[in-house]
Formats: C-alpha cells, structure tokens, sequence
C-alpha cells in the first residue's frame, strides 16, 4: 500500500518505519527540514530503541523515503496518516493549529479513494470536523478515520508491532477493511481492531490516558500520607497489587508523571469537559496532585539543607520523563532543577540518553557529566528523578568516598532503605521513611 505519514516525530516515525517494514511504500513528511536531512542520511533525530536499525534497512531497501514535500508525498497515497503535535493551548485545551495547516496542505492533493487516518491525539469531534474541513476543500467527500496510537515511548518499536489492540474510528465499512488488511500483520497473535465511532475512538484515547495517570497520582497521594503516618509505600503498594482486581501496572510512587502525553491529554480531556458542561473533578485532582508531586524532591533537599542551597552542589541522575527515551518535555526533573537553582544551588546533571535535550534549555547553567559516577565528585547530595537501569546497582562504597556529604533524595524508590543505612548513607524516598547512617 502507498502511504504518506504526515509528522516525523516519536509517533509519526515510527509509524511509518512499522508500517515500511511490512512491505508497504511509505513515505514520512514534517515540515522540519533538518529532520529530514538527517533522516535521509539515515541519522535518527530521537532515541527510540530499535528504531535506527530499522530505518537505515528501510531506508536502504527503498520501502521508506523522508521527504518535506506535502503535496508529492500525498498524491499517490492510499492512507495519509496524520501524527502531528496537538500540544496544550493556555488554556489547557489543544493546540489543533498543526492538524489543520496538514488539512489544509493535502485536501487538494488526495486520491479519490484516500483515507485520512488521525493518529495525533485529538479531542471528540476534530475526526468529523477533519473530514468536514476535507470536503469543504476537495469539494467533494472525503474519507477521515481515527487511529489513536497507543505505543510508549522507550518500547515504542515494539508497542507498534505487537499492540495489546488497535482502536478505529470510521464510518464506512470499507474504510474498516481497509486498515484492518494494514495492521493484520500485527495482530497474529489475535488482538483484537476495535471498530468504532471517530468519537468513542478520539475519547478511548483520552480515558486511557486519563486512568493510567490517575493510578500514578492516586499512589502518589498514598504515599504521601505513608510518609506522614509511618506506613512505608512499597509495603503497601505491593499488598495491594497482589489483588488481581488492582494489579502493579502504574503504581510506582515517584516524583510525578511527565512526557508528552500523560499532562496535556489530562488537563485537554478536562477542558473537553468543561466544554460540555461536565465538572472534570477527578481529572482537576489527578493534575492537581501531579503538580504537587513534581515537587517533593525539592521539599525533602530544602529541609534537609535547611533552606541553605546556596554554595551546595547536588547531583541529578535522570532528566528524561522516564528510561529509555530521551524525551524531557514536562519532565519531572526540569521542574527540580529550576527549583534548586532558583535556591541558589550549582547542579551537576547526567542523563544516559537526553543531555542534548537539556543542554539546550539551560546551557551553561548547569554542569553536564560525562558518566554516571563523573557527577558525584564534590557533591553535597544526589537526587535521582528517572529509573535508568544503570542508576539499580552503583558501587554506594565508591559513591560515599566521591560525595562530600552521603545524602540521596530517590525519587524512584530504587533501594532499600535498610541497606542504606547499612552503606553510610542518609536516604530519602518516596513515601518511605528517611533513615540516617548507622
Ligand atoms: N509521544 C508519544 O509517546 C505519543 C504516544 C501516543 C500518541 N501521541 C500523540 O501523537 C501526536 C504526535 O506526538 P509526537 O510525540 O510524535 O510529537 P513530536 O513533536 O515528536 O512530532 C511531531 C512532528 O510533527 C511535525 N510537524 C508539525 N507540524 C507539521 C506540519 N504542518 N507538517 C508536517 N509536519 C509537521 C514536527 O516537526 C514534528 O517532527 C500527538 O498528538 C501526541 O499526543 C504521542
């Protein structure tokens, strides 16, 4: 099948990489130049796990072409998929301005028998207003369908390729058939293509995304109040998820949720609420408690300095919103970092994957290491903010001799408390109790 994908970023690209890999003749679009270049030479502009390798084969066996190109790429295609950014507005409602600029560049260029097929996250009623706004410039009717992507950054290569479901909103048969023959490859081990309104598909995205986030603020508010009344979270968390009604999927306690998605679909299904008269109460708390959360490291580091960050150097492992990904935005630690150097503190960052990232918001004004262990010289405390396997076991001997002061803020709960106590450390956790050294 000849398909365009519009958008070349962490969903759009892997997308068509996929979708090239099972034989089709793909060609990615972004309005980025840059990115297509590089692309082009077969260079990846994020990490992705398992992602390069597969472009560069695509690539070279000519299944995959990156082009900025609209209108080329679009003409000969049977599915345009759109996998543009739908940031948030001020107002936490969604920026649509990108869909609708794609829109407005393919309506005059699509085949007569093309889909649209929206993969960006999209509040209810853009998929009927898309195909609205298609007809209105083809001048003639057009075929829009919703195809909400459900991958996870850091796995999203193997998400794509083997998904617990895929969702579809459409409202002709013919269109179903047709996207149910381009994911069968997917689906051998029979998960199910739910067929289903643009609506109910454009909404299960949102409610997905709104639960997953709920169970991260619900446990994180629970190990608040562990925190507080003595009970130590991991205890709880793990009596808990042993009940098969609960489970343990997304309830880590931590320094809050970040990423692309998980923030702004949060604070946009809220404001699709308010649009229809619904008070979104629970989805105001989940965000509510989220903000709170992305604050608690810098809490437990003021207290325990006592308000005195001016001339101490705190070491941070893990800017990325979380492992296997190089994506910061909303990061939980770029919201640490501002706090500590409003404080007056000197940070010495280090990220396996996202130091470019960061590098290019703050410049100079942080210190940025080498390695894992090149951040700790010299400093007064360290604050873990995302769970890099590398981050599991470092030699806390070794650590004790390079820190002027054995302190760590974990705000992944990635030890035992009691063994750290054990190695001469001060340890903080989330919803833990703090120990001192033996
Ligand atoms: N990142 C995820 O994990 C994830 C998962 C599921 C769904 N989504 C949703 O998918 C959509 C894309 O997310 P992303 O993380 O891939 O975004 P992204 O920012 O990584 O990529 C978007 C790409 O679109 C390009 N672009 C913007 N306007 C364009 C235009 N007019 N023409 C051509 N290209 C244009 C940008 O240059 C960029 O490369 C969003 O709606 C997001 O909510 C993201």
């Amino acid at each position: 099948m000849r398909i365009a994908v519009i958008g070349a970023g962490y969903v759009g690209l892997v997308t068509g990489t996929c979708l090239a890999e099972t034989g089709n003749d793909v060609t990615c679009v972004d309005s980025d130049r840059a990115k297509i270049d590089l692309l082009r030479r077969g260079e990846i502009p994020i990490y992705e796990p398992g992602l390069g390798e597969l472009v560069q084969r695509n690539l070279a066996a000519g299944s995959l072409q990156f082009s900025t190109d609209l209108a080329a790429a679009c003409a000969p295609a049977k599915l345009v998929f759109v996998a543009v950014g739908t940031p948030s507005a001020d107002d936490g409602s969604v920026d649509l301005s990108a869909l609708w600029s794609v829109v407005e560049g393919v309506a005059g260029h699509l085949a007569h028998d093309a889909i649209v097929v929206v993969k960006s996250t999209v509040p209810v009623g853009t998929n009927a207003e898309v195909a609205a706004r298609l007809a209105r410039l083809a001048g003639r009717p057009c075929d829009a369908a919703s195809n909400p992507e459900f991958l996870k950054e850091g796995a999203a290569v193997d998400d794509f390729m083997k998904p617990d479901r895929i969702v579809v909103g459409a409202r002709r048969q013919q269109v179903f058939d047709v996207l149910a023959d381009l994911y069968q490859p997917y689906l051998r081990t029979d998960k199910p293509l739910l067929c289903m309104s643009p609506e109910s598909a454009e909404m299960t995205k949102y409610a997905a995304n709104a639960l997953l986030s709920a169970k991260i603020s619900f446990i994180n508010e629970i190990a608040n109040i562990c925190q507080r009344s003595g009970a130590d979270v991991n205890e709880v968390r793990r009596g808990m998820g042993h009940d098969s009604r609960i489970g343990f999927a997304f309830l880590f306690p931590g320094a809050g949720y970040g990423g692309s998605c998980f923030p702004k679909d949060v604070r946009a299904l809220a404001a699709v609420a308010r649009k229809h008269g619904v008070e979104p109460r629970i989805l105001e708390a989940v965000h509510e408690v989220n903000e709170r959360q992305k604050a608690v490291l810098a809490d437990q580091i003021r207290q325990h300095f006592a308000g005195q960050l001016a001339h101490k150097t705190i070491a941070v492992w893990g800017l990325s919103f979380k492992p296997g990904t190089d994506d910061v935005r909303e990061a939980p630690a770029l919201v640490l970092i501002d706090q500590l150097l409003a404080w007056g503190a000197s940070l010495r960052v280090y990220d396996p994957e996202a130091m470019a990232n960061v590098r290019r918001l703050y410049g100079d004004r942080l210190a940025y290491g080498r390695g894992r262990d090149d951040v700790l010289e010299g400093a007064d405390a360290l604050a873990i903010v995302t769970e890099w396997k590398q981050f599991i076991h470092p030699d806390f001997e070794r650590m004790r001799r390079q820190m002027r002061q054995p302190v760590i803020f974990d705000g992944r709960n990635l030890y035992n408390p009691r063994s750290m106590k054990q190695v001469g450390f001060t340890y903080y956790s989330i919803g833990r109790p703090a120990v001192q050294p033996e």
